[in-house]
């Protein structure tokens, strides 16, 4: 296998940064260097410190760009391609008009494949190199989606959504074929390469009190997968979930119940969470995944970052295609950002970038593999250039330090700024042509 050594101004989160200035969580080198063998990071460092001790590399020269981890998507569904840019006035018209219309291409397998090769291949244009994403009902679409990934060697998340009510006919299984055919594929493709699977009840209100009660069955039998869901994110919803759930005191309560709380359990936007939420969220170790683009497009609503992490909640940051509107994590960012302008919230540029990388990493207990250029680390980047476009070009000139040129790359970036996607040690963007 051959030794690559990209040469570049090098950046990497170690730990959340308490500020702008928070100069301890991260490690930067103005004149840094990757070391890559294998899809693994051997070494990164100063670049002339990494010649001397690596003198059988091939060097790829970035400067002036800047190495960064990969970006990591903890929140998005591949089968919604063809539903972003729908217009609806609210989440539940949105799905019911267009989502749970479109999911049902997804009982063919060809469809499954030509959709999620198209997907991967967009991830790898805007820089991410890692998702969790949720499959349609059917199990094709689950074979599509870890079949295209493992094509391109990325580290994903998936899961077949479970529902067994409140949606088609043609979109329903059963509590009992729910839990075959997720238990078939959980056997068949968790922990096969770099795919893990996400046990995946789309949200309470699709899932009855029997199609609970397997998930649950399921997390028991393998606690090593993901769970995803979505939880509290609209207000119709949550009104139609607690009519649903009478006897429960709230939204978390549901899925409290049945034991799908815990430290690799991601739940989609979280929005309006009570204290007693937010204290279990924390408790619990469960994570709060946030996805502006969606929330402001749908008029979901404005999740408060300060007040999760003052509840010492765990939260991710994500792009929720297809109610989002950007598969850009760093547009992504850049919606945060203003949603928590509208919060009240200071939002740094630092932060946002950690959120990115390390801190989605962290929120899918993944660190010790991605979101970081640590050696022994997967070898996931992405090379962004923060003059990628004319006026970005004209702003860039007058930027002084890294937070303004992440602030710049933040604001005005998006797929154009990504010179190339590394997943595994190999450059991928640049062969998409
Ligand atoms: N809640 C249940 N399903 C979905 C979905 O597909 N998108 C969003 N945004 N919310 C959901
Ligand atoms: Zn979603």
């Amino acid at each position: 296998m051959s030794k690559k050594l990209l040469r570049g101004r090098v950046l990497y989160f170690v730990s959340a940064p308490t500020g702008i200035e928070d100069s301890s969580s991260y490690r930067y080198f103005d004149d840094g260097g990757v070391v890559v063998e294998g899809g693994e990071i051997l070494a990164c460092d100063d670049f002339d410190a990494l010649r001397q001790a690596h003198d059988d590399c091939s060097i790829i020269d970035h400067r002036p760009y800047l190495i960064m981890p990969g970006f990591i998507d903890p929140h998005l569904h591949f089968v919604q391609m063809q539903v972003v840019a729908s217009y609806a006035a609210n989440l539940l018209e949105w799905l019911n008009k267009y989502t749970f219309v479109e999911e049902q291409r997804f009982a063919d397998l060809v469809h499954g494949r030509d959709i999620s090769a198209g997907f991967f291949d967009t991830l790898i244009r805007h820089g991410t190199t890692s998702a969790a994403a949720y499959c349609s009902v059917h199990p094709a679409s689950v074979e599509a989606f870890f079949g295209e990934a493992e094509k391109r060697n990325m580290l994903i998340i998936g899961g077949k959504c479970m529902m067994d009510r409140n949606c088609p006919d043609a979109l329903q299984d059963t509590a009992q074929t729910g839990y075959d055919e997720t238990k078939m594929l959980v056997e068949k493709w968790h922990g096969r390469g770099r795919n893990y699977y996400a046990i995946t009840p789309r949200f309470a209100i699709t899932s009855s009190n029997e199609q609970m009660e397997m998930v649950q069955a399921l997390t028991g039998e393998f606690p090593d997968t993901y769970v995803q869901t979505h939880l509290s994110e609209n207000d119709k919803e949550i009104a139609f979930t607690a009519e649903l759930f009478p006897e429960h005191q709230d939204y978390l309560a549901i899925y409290e119940h049945y034991g799908l709380l815990g430290r690799k359990s991601l739940m989609g936007h979280s929005i309006y969470l009570s204290e007693r939420e937010l204290g279990v969220m924390a408790e619990t170790g469960t994570v709060a995944v946030s996805c502006p683009t969606s929330n402001l497009f749908l008029g979901s609503g404005l999740f408060d970052l300060d007040k999760n992490i003052a509840a010492g909640v765990r939260v991710g940051l994500a792009t929720d295609i297809g109610g989002g509107t950007s598969f850009s994590m760093l547009k992504t960012a850049d919606e945060f950002y203003k949603v928590q302008q509208l919060n009240g919230n200071r939002l740094d540029p630092m932060t946002s970038f950690y959120m990115m990388t390390l801190g989605n990493a962290e929120a899918l207990s993944l660190r010790d593999k991605i979101g970081t250029l640590a050696a022994g680390s997967d070898a996931d980047m992405v090379v962004l250039n923060a003059g990628a476009t004319p006026e970005m070009k004209i702003r860039l000139a007058t930027v002084e330090t890294l937070a303004e040129e992440l602030f710049l790359l933040q604001t005005l970036g998006d797929d154009r700024a990504v010179v190339e996607t590394y997943v595994a040690g190999e450059a991928v963007k640049s062969g998409l042509g």
